[in-house]
């Protein structure tokens, strides 16, 4: 992958500029300085590795050259998206998510699904990270920065004993292992998409429909300054999402109770037969 062969792979898609990196810190860092310098809606940075790649609640995401989709889309808010802020903003975490389950599942075949709020999984196991980042000036949402992380090759995994949660890859799910640049268009193209009905209820459905252990039995845990998985904060079965992105539950005494953050685990059934 290189800056012509991006350009060439990625033509005839709507986005603004395109800046390939060989290496750098956080695909996500230099695209919100691009936003603060001026960058154009839909301007795109992609790495071949990050020395210093970010996941959520401030974890470590790594991107082995070669073997990964490491890339970030500066996205400025219409005015529109901007009027909505509170409801719309958690949605541009969402949009991540629900591209990148369409992208495996239409070209690929891969039964991708979300893990509330954004990582994707394939087999029960983490295929795809997301980080969405907003910027403002007071109250107002000026950029988000759309970082997104996707495994293609089998050896884009980090040693087990590092992970938090069993992941996956492209090519250990697939059999096959495409151009990273064919992998990145075929998500753009879904962003883009979504992106333009990010206000209409068709895409909270979309996030809803895709959701991993919809109907299912499930813990949300708070997560700590340092993102280790915490206390626990609500247990029951999952019902949905709200408009903004909150995670409705139905306790076990029938209560029904919305969440904006925290992370979720299947509920073993042992302990909620306890
Ligand atoms: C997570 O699972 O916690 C989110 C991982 C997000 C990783 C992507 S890779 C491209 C972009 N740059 C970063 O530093 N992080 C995001």
């Amino acid at each position: 992958m290189d800056q012509s062969n991006l350009e060439q792979t990625l033509s005839g898609l709507p986005l603004a500029e395109i800046r390939f990196y060989p290496s750098l810190e956080s695909t996500n860092d230099v695209a919100a300085d691009w936003a603060l310098s001026g960058a154009q809606d839909a301007s795109l940075v992609v790495a071949d590795q990050q020395r210093k790649g970010r996941g959520r609640l401030g974890r470590t995401w790594v991107t082995v050259p070669g073997m990964a989709l490491a890339f970030s889309l500066v996205l400025l808010p219409t005015a529109q998206e901007r009027a909505h802020a509170q409801t719309i903003l958690s949605r541009f975490s969402g949009l991540g998510a629900v591209a990148v389950c369409h992208a495996l599942r239409t070209h690929y075949h891969l039964p991708a699904s979300i893990k509330w709020p954004n990582d994707v999984l394939v087999a029960g196991k983490k295929i795809c990270g997301v980080l969405a980042e907003a910027q403002w000036i007071g109250s107002r949402p000026t950029a988000v920065i759309l970082g997104i992380g996707v495994n293609i090759g089998a050896r884009a995994l980090p040693p087990q004993n590092v992970l938090r949660f069993p992941a996956t890859s492209l090519q250990t799910e697939s059999g096959i292992s495409p151009a990273r640049s064919l992998v990145l268009r075929h998500i753009l193209a879904e962003i883009l998409h979504w992106r333009s009905v990010l206000m209409a209820p068709v895409f909270m459905q979309s996030w809803q429909d895709n959701l991993a252990y919809l109907g299912e039995w499930v813990q949300l845990t708070a997560i700590t300054q340092s993102g280790e998985p915490g206390a626990l904060v609500a247990q029951g079965r999952l019902l949905g999402l709200d408009p903004d992105g909150a995670l409705r539950l139905r306790t076990p005494t029938g209560q029904e109770l919305s969440h904006r953050s925290g992370e979720i685990q299947l509920r073993p059934v042992d302990s909620f037969l306890k």
